[in-house]
């Protein structure tokens, strides 16, 4: 059948980009929040190769996928090149960030604009709840390896990853 009625319903994806290493308690409260606004939230794990991680990317993606199974519309997978490529090859229009404080904005203001500029794609800014403003993966891996209680800023399934991978190393 020919004609605007045969037509399928485009889906409302956004992406959620960044390195989630390891994904935390701030990264959940973002993504649930997009999974509500959208019928798809591609969660983006992107490969920064000059940074080495404390979870390679197979692990990030494997705690990724666990913690985000329960919304139901999160797909999680890695990329390898410029955000708005990834955007581009899956047709979405939009990348959803969390934004913490005044900070971040800059930064987070120049991407936004190059990437709009590169491919037109929007970025939407949502201020995170308060409650994680202060929260990093980078502070949390260092405060969990000098042995501080990170249990209230990721999920279980990462505390328990973290404090294996820090006792191993
Ligand atoms: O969690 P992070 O490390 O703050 O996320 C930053 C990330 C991965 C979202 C950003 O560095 C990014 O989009 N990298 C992909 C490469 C790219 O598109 N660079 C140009 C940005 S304007």
């Amino acid at each position: 059948m020919n004609g605007p009625e045969s037509e399928e319903p485009q889906l409302r994806r956004a992406v959620c980009p960044g390195s989630f290493d390891p994904v935390t308690n701030g990264h959940l409260d973002i993504i649930a929040r997009a999974s509500k606004l959208y019928d798809v939230v591609h969660v983006a794990v992107m490969i920064n190769q000059s940074k080495q991680g404390l979870f390679t990317v197979e692990e990030r993606i494997d705690l990724l996928r666990q913690v985000t199974a329960e919304y139901g519309n999160v797909e999680v997978e890695s990329f390898h090149g410029l955000l708005v490529d990834f955007c581009k090859q899956r047709d979405i229009p939009a990348i959803v960030k969390g934004l913490r404080a005044v900070s971040d904005f800059d930064y987070e203001l120049q991407m936004a604009q190059m990437n709009n500029g590169l491919s037109g794609v929007e970025t939407l800014f949502v201020p995170t709840n308060p409650t994680y403003s202060f929260l990093s993966s980078s502070l949390v891996k260092e405060v969990a390896a000098w042995g501080g209680d990170v249990s209230h800023l990721v999920p279980p399934l990462v505390l328990e990853a973290l404090n294996e991978r820090l006792r191993r190393d």
